[in-house]
């Protein structure tokens, strides 16, 4: 067994045995600005990244770093507040592990938010863009290295990475919610550095409505681990080639906080009528 599983496999058993008996069905992953987006989860046990052992520790400022577990009407859900990125540094196995945790914890259904930039120009700041399917344009894979056969499969089908059930469950509740919500390509980048007009121009060619630094190594690993994925991108501005303006950590935090009742609203009944 490799050491990266070893210390999964004890992170897990911390949370064990913290949570007690911990196998609810749902797991969370929450982006930039989003920690606490789900303001409808009633918390009922909660740790700090910094008490789990081999646990990276969380460096941005807008994340909040903590596992909670709690419950949205029946549904029991855990939610790792805060991520970690290829930016900060990490490599893909740290920025994955919160997902192998899951996968050792028996988790099947994954939900990844983020804060994305809109390339479709149909797009506004404050909407919503449900992931369609990704782009990894990080240059990195979190399945390269060496085999762990217990994971999943070393070539794992990558047709199908956002589930087509969990899809039509949200659009079916942002209807009934009167929620407008996109759907379209995330294109995953290492960042930090923002894109320059050239690289949006690409982007938007190559087939992308959306562009973040996060997503597709946890999104990967979630579907070696057999995970049925629901990805949400908040747009929290629009990035124009032909009209470039300035965006700011501040500005896209402050639109995912204006915005974030919205994603609560269509989380809260999503999570509710999962099966
Ligand atoms: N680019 C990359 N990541 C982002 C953006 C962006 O424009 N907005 C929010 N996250």
């Amino acid at each position: 067994m490799s050491s990266l599983r070893q210390q999964v496999i004890e992170s897990a058993g911390f949370i064990r045995a913290r949570f007690g008996d911990c196998s609810p069905a749902i797991g969370f992953l929450t982006g930039t600005g989003l920690s606490d987006t789900l303001s409808d989860l009633e918390e009922t046990d909660r740790m700090d990244y910094a008490d789990i052992p081999h646990f990276p520790k969380a460096t941005v400022a807008s994340h909040t770093g903590s596992l909670v577990r709690g419950k949205v009407g029946d549904k029991e859900l855990l939610v790792f507040k805060g991520r970690f990125h290829l930016y900060e540094g990490y490599g893909p196995d740290m920025v994955a592990f919160p997902v192998r945790i899951l996968q050792e914890l028996g988790i099947s259904v994954l939900i990844l938010s983020n804060a994305a930039g809109g390339i479709n120009l149909t797009f506004s700041p404050g909407e919503i863009m449900m992931i369609s399917d990704h782009i990894n344009l990080t240059c990195k894979n979190p399945l390269a290295g060496p085999e762990e056969p217990e994971w999943g499969l070393r070539f794992p089908d990558m047709t199908q990475v956002y589930d087509p059930k969990l899809r039509e469950l949200a659009l079916t509740s942002a209807r009934e919610l009167g929620i407008p919500l996109h759907q379209g390509v995330y294109a995953g980048l290492q960042g930090p550095s923002l894109e320059t007009p050239a690289e949006t121009r690409f982007l938007k060619v190559i087939g992308a409505d959306a562009v973040g630094f996060s997503t597709v190594m946890e999104a990967i690993t979630g579907v070696q681990a057999g995970m049925r994925i629901l990805g949400l991108s908040m747009i929290t501005n629009i990035n124009d080639p032909d009209a470039p303006a300035p965006t700011t950590l501040e500005a896209v935090v402050d639109t995912a906080n204006r915005s974030s009742k919205k994603m609560n609203r269509l989380l809260s009944r999503v999570i509710q009528r999962m099966d």
